[in-house]
């Protein structure tokens, strides 16, 4: 069977894409991470008797690590998706995004470039390294337009810029150097396993609490919301199938409001909580200083991929909201435990200035 290494594997969508690979019998598979404060081992709970797959705490900035761990699997190939990803994060310590995100991905390439160099051609011929990357790298959309492969890039957040670098230097290393690379650009996940510090489960998590529900600004930043589980189908495809030297974008096909979306996820929650003192939950909303540099609308055109490789998501934003609250509902103890352990639910990324408080 192919072995795959998939990085970032304890995050959100690197889960959700170890568990579709191996539910499907796909590969064996080999999960790096570094066991961020952003990794869990939960999300890997139902693998854990599973003989295909292992997961290995690693760091893929320590290239002897990730050379030891090339050289005793022999993978056939590395999904990549290992970052730093939350944009409030880059805005407190972008340092930390720059390390991970493109110190991290320079020492994979090397890795992956020194690893295939000695390996028979066949084996050569079939590996593929595909980065997992964002829209967040073309910049914002005005009302009209969505992003295309060709569009320029113009990455706006430190995270962005930091994913942006890492694309050029996927690229490079495959002009330069022969890499076999794909790369995905996506629009924003949402689904089981999110970590509470994104805008749909920071709100499931605050709601349940009878917190307040922060919106930054007016709520009319549009993004184009992607099922995670519909993004793992999409990546594995393109991971099998996709052209070597490509760039895919991935999107969801449902552009929304954060207001709107906010709106949809109280509906969800009075009618899945009917005794809950806080209905109806759109009652919690409550507008919010805006993120420095916020983007206003980014929207992800997807018809190469679904040309080239038919696919397409299959969830509406609707019923992957159910879903999700679904989720959260039956794993509380996940979310109460990164609540008391790791993150609150505090606001992140304000600027600072210097010289003010
Ligand atoms: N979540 C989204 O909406 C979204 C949208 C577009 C693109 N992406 C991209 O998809 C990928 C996965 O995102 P996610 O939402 O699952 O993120 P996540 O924050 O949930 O998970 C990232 C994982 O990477 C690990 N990691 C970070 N630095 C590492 C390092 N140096 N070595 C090893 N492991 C490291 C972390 O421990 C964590 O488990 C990222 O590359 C991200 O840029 C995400």
């Amino acid at each position: 069977m192919t072995t795959i290494i998939v990085t970032g594997a304890a995050g959100f969508i690197g889960s959700t894409v170890c568990r579709y690979l191996r539910s499907n019998n796909l590969a064996r598979v080999v999960g790096i991470d570094k066991m961020s404060y952003a990794a869990t081992r939960a999300s890997l709970a139902s693998l854990k008797d599973d003989p295909d797959f292992r997961l290995a705490e690693i760091d893929i900035c320590n290239g002897a690590a990730v050379t030891e761990i090339l050289n005793a699997e022999s993978p056939d190939g590395i999904m990549h998706l290992a970052a730093e990803t939350h944009v409030d994060r880059s805005i407190d310590h972008p340092g930390d995004f720059l390390q991970n995100n493109i110190v991290g991905t320079y020492a994979l390439l090397e890795m992956a470039r020194h690893y295939l160099a000695v390996l028979p051609a066949d084996k050569q011929q079939a590996f593929r390294f595909l980065h997992v990357s964002t829209d967040e790298v073309y910049g914002s959309l005005g009302a009209e337009g969505r992003f295309t492969e060709d569009t320029p890039y113009a990455p706006n957040s430190p995270y962005a810029a930091s994913k942006a670098s890492a694309d050029h230097l996927v690229r490079a290393w495959h002009k330069t150097f022969g890499l076999p690379v794909v790369i995905s650009n996506c629009s924003n996940n949402y689904g089981p396993f999110q970590f509470p510090e994104k805008l749909i489960p920071l709100c499931i998590m605050k709601a349940l609490g009878g917190q307040k529900l922060p919106i930054y600004g007016q709520g009319l930043n549009v993004r184009d919301w992607l099922f995670v589980e519909d993004h793992a189908e999409a990546l594995v495809q393109i991971f099998m199938r996709g052209r070597v030297g490509e760039k895919y974008n991935v999107g969801g096909a449902a552009e929304w409001r954060n207001i709107d979306v906010i709106q949809e996820l109280c509906k969800i929650l009075d009618e899945a909580l009917p005794d809950s003192p806080c209905r109806p939950h759109n009652n919690l909303i409550t507008f919010v200083a805006d993120r420095p540099g916020h983007d206003e609308r980014y929207a992800m055109d997807f018809s190469k991929l679904n040309r080239e490789l038919g696919w397409q998501p299959r969830t509406s934003l609707p019923d992957g909201l159910r879903k999700t609250v679904a989720w959260y509902l039956a794993n509380t103890a996940w979310c109460e435990e990164i609540r008391q352990r790791k993150y609150g639910g505090e606001r992140l990324g304000q600027l600072r200035l210097v010289g003010k408080d």
